[in-house]
């Protein structure tokens, strides 16, 4: 049976490949909040399948709350996830959920959601990131506020490849480098989907440095240094490729 008829079969939500990625991270029994729902589709499955006893569900806007609520009414969910109307974590009561989910958005707007809530600053909050973009001024945002990824999942869907961080709180800055910053923790895996993950850093660099090259003042140090990490990426990948 594929996940998706086991997950039709026990009446759950469909989130897909990615969102699943994420709830993966969600430890098992934690209350969860998932900033910026939108259909509510995540919180309505970690509930609906018995992973978190309750969900608080929160976005911005009302229409995408409208969403969320209509897929809490569907499944039976309304004494079990609450949904919330507002910016970032403000109406999430805090220290009320334990594993917090923010996916779906830029890496700016994930680092900005994060520094407007300081009870966040905390060893046993877990941190469930899922950048669209700008991935690595939110590695090097997190690292520099006490931060600490501790593992990534890349996920493949539909032809695309994303990453999902699990983050905690350790209260002192860490040391970061461009590799670092522009692959995060996939150098540690040796799966498939991070090799394509870090393939795709390299690819997106390259492009990069193809622009600064024609550029008319280009900065040789600066291409230098980028086609390093290029270098030391692709390498990362080969080994990833052949573990
Ligand atoms: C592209 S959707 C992502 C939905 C879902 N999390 C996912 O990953 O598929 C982004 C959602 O975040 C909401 N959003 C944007 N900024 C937000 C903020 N500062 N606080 C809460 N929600 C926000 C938007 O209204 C939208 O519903």
């Amino acid at each position: 049976m594929t996940q998706q008829e086991h997950q039709q079969t026990a009446g759950l939500p469909l989130p897909g490949a990615r969102l699943l990625a994420a709830a993966a991270l969600v430890r098992p029994g934690r209350v969860v909040a998932d900033i910026g729902t939108d259909h509510g589709y995540l919180p309505a499955y970690l509930v609906r399948a018995g992973i978190c006893p309750f969900a608080y569900a929160s976005d911005i806007r009302p229409g995408p709350l409208a969403k969320a609520r209509e897929t809490v009414r569907k499944y039976g969910l309304d004494s079990r996830v609450c949904c919330l109307l507002g910016d970032g974590l403000e109406q999430v009561p805090p220290g009320k959920a334990e594993d917090i989910v923010i996916a779906g958005m830029g890496g700016d707007m994930i680092a900005n959601i994060l520094a407007n809530a300081a009870w966040l600053q905390n060893p046993a909050v877990h941190l469930i990131l899922q950048p669209m973009t700008a991935q690595n001024a939110l590695r090097r945002w997190l690292c520099e506020n006490g931060f600490a990824i501790q593992t990534e999942t890349a996920v493949c869907e539909s032809r695309h490849v994303y990453t999902v961080m699990s983050v905690y709180y350790i209260g002192r800055a860490s040391k970061w480098d461009e590799v670092f910053l522009q692959v995060g923790r996939h150098g540690d895996n040796r799966d498939a989907a991070s090799a394509a993950y870090m393939r795709s850093r390299a690819q997106r660099l390259q492009k990069k440095v193809r622009g600064m090259e024609r550029a008319a003042h280009s900065d040789p140090d600066a291409i230098r240094s980028y086609q390093e990490t290029i270098d030391t990426i692709l390498r990362m990948v080969e080994r990833c490729e052949n573990s």
